[in-house]
């Protein structure tokens, strides 16, 4: 599949559902607290978002039972929300949420600590969500996909963090997952020039320890394989003639 370059309808459409995907995280982030559980923030999640006339685009997709990823501590991407789970003083956590606005979809990601956290777990939230700016900083017409990629894994490795090879960004427009594929790791080839009119979803994920993780069980929740925590930081973005664009952040 072609990397799309998207009309201007679209962009407005995009830019909408960037707009309540923002929102929705604002409001998840301010009803975060210890003893809640992650099924309460999935519900929460899926409210605002059915609240402003969306879909969440996770529900049901590939067979995802959730709306809102919910990962914690050592559990990178994907976790899935539980009754039972409860969030303690202390926990990281990395929500990701994806919208849909009339057939156009947004997808973001942040990471929380919840209450008092340790030095070492602020860090990582800090410079996975700076890696992410370190990387798009490339994100301008002229410069090639692996540039971006390229910043942020120097950015994060340069803390001694290990960058999670295994998943990766992402195209996105009338689908959640469009080409191109968007590593947080240099490659070899330089992939595609970067063209006014894509729309991007830029995904860092940072392992504490190594960059090496495994799959649960469940087959959805991406955990560390050494236990160290990770942490999940994403936007929605538009090249543009300029600077990008963030769609997902307001
Ligand atoms: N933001 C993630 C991604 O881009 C989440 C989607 S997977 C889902 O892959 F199944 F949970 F929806
Ligand atoms: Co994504």
């Amino acid at each position: 599949m072609a990397v799309t370059i998207k009309s201007p309808r679209e962009i407005e459409l995009m830019r909408e559902a960037g707009r309540i995907l923002a929102i929705t995280h604002e409001e998840l982030a301010k009803n975060l607290k210890p003893g809640m559980s992650t099924w309460d923030i999935d519900r929460l999640g899926e409210e605002i978002i059915r609240s402003y006339g969306c879909i969440p685009s996770f529900k049901n997709y590939n067979g995802y039972p959730a709306s809102i990823c919910v990962s914690v501590n050592d559990e990178v991407v994907h976790g899935i929300p539980h009754k039972k789970h409860f969030i303690d003083d202390g926990d990281i956590v990395s929500l990701d949420a994806g919208v849909i606005y009339k057939g156009y979809h947004s997808d973001a990601a942040r990471t929380y600590g919840i209450g008092t956290v340790s030095e070492e777990a602020k860090r990582l939230i800090d410079v996975t969500r700076q890696s992410f700016f370190e990387g798009i900083k490339f994100a301008k017409p002229g410069n090639h996909l692996n540039d971006i990629s390229s910043a942020i894994q120097k950015y994060a490795e340069s803390f001694g963090y290990g960058v999670v090879r295994d998943l990766v960004g992402h195209g996105i427009g009338s689908h959640l997952h469009e080409d191109p594929e968007i590593p947080n790791f240099a490659r070899r080839r330089k992939g595609i020039l970067l063209q006014p009119g894509m729309t991007l979803a830029i995904e860092p994920m940072i392992n504490a320890g190594s960059c090496e993780v495994a799959w649960m069980d469940d087959d959805w929740t991406v955990v560390t394989e050494d236990g160290s925590l990770s942490a999940h930081y994403e936007n929605t973005i538009l090249i543009t003639e300029n600077e990008p664009e963030i769609l997902s952040l307001s």
